[in-house]
């Protein structure tokens, strides 16, 4: 299939490409779209043929729930049934922006799309053009990150390109995304609201609303029992690029002897990148690749920059990856979730 491109300005946005993209979901089709986390691939959330070509484009495992994007709280009532008081107050506080919350369901929402489950996550995401697009588009886009399943989620349209073209109707460019890590997923089906993913919305952000919030267990901590976390996606391997990523933890000049010292045995075959903060990029000259995260204390950037720079590692055919730890204030519990699974577990701690 050709893919169709919208080229849109956010702050002067062009209101009949987003109809016409619009009308693409209305018909049946998919359409990836920008939001302030990563971009989304898009399809008409009540209609289960767009959830499955959904599924389809992406080569995603189909037990694996969408999100359901909406661009008005009234909309919430649709779609989701006993949407809790303190829901109420942590979308006053954070919608529109980068949280997710889990309901019931209403019978409207097909099992196609919340992967057979009697539960849907719902999002009103705070990005102008999403929120007219969604509108445009009927008003409930379900929306996995617009990435082939196992890769890193896409932050730019180019991204999207490398993962969908051909395999979707349209991609929606507005430039790259603010956040770059996908939203803080908070399920409210259980006695005690439940963090699922961490995300920009922080535990410490969540508790200044919520009386009090519990982690999920098989996302939080070393997870010995082998339990299943209660976002199925939370299970694959994600987020992860071709190479083989290690994540070096410890004191700071030891992490850089670990990794010179492997850049310097590496064999002749092996190309070996650093992933590392803007200080001490010159330290690693003589590896195949650098990926300057940004500034250490600059966690917006860190943030923003981890999925292109796990996307750079791919293109230039790294094989071998050592990234520094990120453990920074507000996003660290996200960044380093990321991370974490895009190694596969993998950290040498010294
Ligand atoms: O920021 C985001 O959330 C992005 C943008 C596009 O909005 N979307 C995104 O979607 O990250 P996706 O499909 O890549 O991740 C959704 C996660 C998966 O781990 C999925 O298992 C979980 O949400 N999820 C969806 N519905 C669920 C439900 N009913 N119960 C538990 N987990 C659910
Ligand atoms: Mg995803």
């Amino acid at each position: 299939m050709d893919t169709k491109y919208f080229t849109i300005d956010s702050e002067n946005i062009d209101a009949n490409a987003l109809m016409e993209a619009g009308k693409l979901i209305k018909d049946g089709g998919l359409v990836a779209f920008p939001t302030e986390t990563v971009y989304g691939l898009g399809g008409d959330a009540l209609n289960p043929l767009s959830s499955k070509k959904i599924y389809a484009a992406k080569g995603r495992p189909s037990d694996n729930p969408l999100i359901v994007h909406i661009a008005d709280l009234n909309d919430l009532y649709t779609i989701a049934e006993e949407v809790p008081k303190e829901a109420l107050a942590l979308a006053d506080k954070y919608w529109p922006g980068p949280l997710t919350m889990i309901f019931k369901k209403k019978d409207i929402v097909p099992y196609e799309t919340t992967g057979g489950l009697d539960t849907v996550a719902v999002r009103l995401p705070s990005h102008k053009v999403a929120r007219q697009f969604i509108k445009a588009a009927g008003g409930f886009v379900a929306a996995p990150s617009a990435n082939l399943s196992g890769r890193p989620s896409p932050t730019t349209a180019t991204h999207v390109k490398d993962d969908m073209d051909g395999r979707i109707d349209a991609i929606i460019d507005a430039g790259s995304c603010d956040i770059g890590l996908e939203s803080t997923i908070v399920d409210f089906t259980g006695d005690t609201p439940m963090l699922l993913r961490p995300g920009y919305v922080s535990l410490k952000m969540l508790t200044e609303v919520l009386e009090s919030v519990d982690k999920d267990p098989a996302v939080f901590g070393d997870n010995k029992e082998g339990l299943k976390p209660k976002a199925p996606g939370m299970k694959y391997r994600h987020y992860a690029p071709k190479g083989e990523l290690t994540i070096v933890s410890g004191d700071r000049e030891r992490v850089s002897e670990y990794i010179l010292a492997k850049i310097t045995q590496k064999g002749s075959d092996s190309r070996i990148g650093v992933i590392t903060c803007k200080d001490t990029v010159d330290l690693y000259k003589a590896a195949d690749y650098v990926g300057d995260i940004g500034n250490r204390d600059d966690e917006m950037m860190i943030a923003a920059r981890l999925y292109d720079i796990l996307r750079e590692c791919d293109e230039n055919k790294i094989d071998e990856i050592y990234s520094e730890e990120f453990d920074t204030p507000q996003m660290g519990l996200a960044i380093m979730n990321r991370l974490i699974k895009a190694a596969g577990h993998k950290i040498v701690k010294l």
